[in-house]
């Protein structure tokens, strides 16, 4: 793990909560990256990594995560898009057993590292996954995303995985800085079978304060 976290500039930063502190190995020039491991898919669509950010809407949703304690405690929890791992190391310190995936193995990495520098990577597991290509056939009590939906392609295959892996009584816990783009996905959410509700939390990251908005999203009852 450690040898691939080398081959990038590190800073670290500290996030506090109300359940402590979390110590976060982060990408130094995080601009540069993007601009450097940019590339181009087989269609001609640019693919930007923004797995080198920290963003803020990791920070609102690991807040929420850290009231739901009596909820997560001992239960499976999946994260999809987990980045730096912030929210999903937060799940793991109220006593959830977290699956941390991301396309990128890079951020897989820096997951780990974090995860075990907060002391929480003995409950956790780090898979490398795909959206498009989800590898699990298990049910997750919780499924958190923060800031996965800022693609319109990504909606379908998002909701497919919310479709197969949520469980019956599960929740999805996902968090968006409030995108124009991001609207459609919540009328789709509703049309294929699920309900939600929305709270608003104001994030200050960089010197910059944005409002970030968290959906708690259930199977609609027939
Ligand atoms: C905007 S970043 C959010 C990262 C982190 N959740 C946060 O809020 O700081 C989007 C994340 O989704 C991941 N991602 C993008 N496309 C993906 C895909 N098809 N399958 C899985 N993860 C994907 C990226 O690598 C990145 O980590």
């Amino acid at each position: 793990m450690e040898t691939e976290l080398r081959d990038y500039p590190l800073t670290s930063t500290i996030i506090k909560l109300k359940t402590g502190r979390v110590q976060l190995t982060l990408i130094k020039e995080p601009d540069w990256f993007l601009e450097q491991l940019s590339r181009e898919d087989n269609e001609g669509k640019l693919y930007l990594p923004y797995w080198t950010y920290l963003w803020e809407s990791s920070i609102a949703l690991a807040r929420h995560v850290e009231q739901l304690s009596t909820h997560l405690k001992n239960t499976d929890v999946l994260e999809i898009g987990c980045g730096f791992g912030l929210t999903g190391i937060v799940a793991c310190r109220i006593g959830a057993r977290v699956v941390f995936t991301d396309i990128e193995r890079d951020a897989l990495h820096f997951a780990y590292h974090n995860a075990e520098q907060n002391g929480v990577n003995q409950h956790a597991d780090f898979v490398q996954m795909d959206w498009n290509t989800p590898c699990f056939n298990r049910k997750f009590r919780y499924i958190l995303a923060a800031d996965v939906i800022y693609e319109e392609h990504h909606w379908e295959p998002i909701l497919m995985l919310l479709q197969n892996c949520l469980a019956p009584n599960g929740v999805a816990l996902f968090s968006e800085p409030n995108r124009n783009n991001a609207v459609g996905f919540f009328k789709r959410l509703k049309t294929n079978g699920f309900t939600y509700q929305k709270s608003t939390d104001p994030v200050t990251l960089d010197k910059q304060t944005s409002q970030v908005s968290i959906y708690t999203i259930r199977r609609a009852k027939a």
